[in-house]
């Protein structure tokens, strides 16, 4: 190579480092649960969004099993904008925008369909600009989780009943707690990252999560019945500090919001392809998987009737729950 052609091959290399973004940033990801669930779909599906909208500029790293605070912690972090994005059950948002709660009374989402359609739509929307309000964090996609099922480690469960005797701990969410309450039980709150040991160690009999976060948390360890209730469809937002939000261009809030969206879509996806086999392998694995009795209408009636009107002010109004209801093609209540 000649003096000239290398001094041009320099340059060129040159321009090519001095093109590449400055600013570029890895951006930290909080997830409660392990590696094999939904909330690590929709994280690997944003962060690969996010390098392609933004090419290459900004990237992110996801941390799983609550390595960076547990999920209620979390919401706190990014608020204070000592974390960048977190992805975390719904029902961990509550505590700090109650309006959110509307998803997580009983018996109201009763499908993937009415999770998208909510999510995706003007309420979800609605949603996303009240959390930002009362909690200084801005939900930018949804993970679909599927059922919360209880599971317990001492005898099957298909009626009320049968609950009993159970000691099932639950997150540190009025709504949940209440709704045991309505089934004649008083429940034990206990923060998410505790939960695991505390199935171990048998300080508590069950829990409910959906079969995806069972399997990702390895829980078939630990429990071995599981009752298929479908009290509350989990979702899971994936939220970004506001103040992060803010100091971003307008074209990387777009692009944020695009690679949230994408995500989303992704995670519908991941659980229409994932659920049923998951729900095989862990029967495979031993667990052992009953149906409610007659429709599960025990256990709607007793929560629909004693919880939902316990909560028509906290999450806004009965309106509130109404608009839900009406989006959905369900009758209101009076
Ligand atoms: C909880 O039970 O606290 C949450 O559903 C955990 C999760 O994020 O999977």
């Amino acid at each position: 190579m000649t003096f000239k052609a290398l001094k041009g091959a320099m340059v060129a290399a040159l321009l090519a480092t001095t093109a590449l973004p400055v600013s570029a940033k890895e951006f930290r990801v909080a997830v409660g649960d392990g590696a094999g669930g939904t909330q690590e779909a929709l994280g690997l599906a944003f962060v690969e969004a996010l390098e392609a909208k933004t090419g290459g500029a900004h990237t992110a790293k996801l941390f799983l099993n609550g390595q960076l605070g547990d999920e209620q912690d979390t919401v706190s972090a990014a608020a204070t904008g000592t974390l960048d994005f977190s992805i975390l059950a719904i029902n961990n948002i509550t505590p700090f925008s109650p309006s959110v709660g509307t998803l997580t009374l009983p018996y109201v989402i009763l499908s993937l369909e009415d999770a998208e359609n909510i999510t995706q739509g003007e309420i979800g929307q609605q949603m996303v600009d009240k959390t930002v309000e009362d909690a200084g964090v801005r939900i930018i996609g949804w993970a679909y989780s599927g059922f919360r099922v209880l599971t317990n480690s001492k005898h099957p469960v298909t009626t009320v009943a049968d609950l009993q005797d159970l000691v099932v701990r639950v997150p540190k969410n009025e709504i949940m707690i209440e709704t045991y309450k309505s089934w004649g039980i008083n429940p034990t709150p206990m923060a998410w990252g505790e939960t695991f040991a505390a199935l171990q160690q048998k300080v508590v009999d069950g829990q409910d999560n959906p079969y995806m976060t069972v399997y990702a948390m390895k829980f078939d360890e630990v429990q071995k019945y599981v009752t298929n209730i479908r009290y509350i469809f989990s979702i899971e937002p994936l939220i970004v500090s506001e103040s992060l939000f803010q100091s971003l261009s307008a074209e990387e809030q777009q692009q944020v919001l695009d690679a949230g969206h994408e995500a989303t879509l992704a995670s519908g996806a991941f659980l229409r392809a994932e659920e049923a086999k998951i729900k095989s392998e862990l029967a495979a694995r031993g667990m052992e998987i009953s149906d409610p009795a007659d429709g599960e209408q025990e256990f709607i009636d007793l929560a629909t009737a004693k919880v939902w009107p316990k909560f028509y002010d906290t999450i806004g109004g009965k309106e509130v729950l109404n608009g839900v209801l009406t989006a959905l093609g369900r009758p209101t209540v009076e």
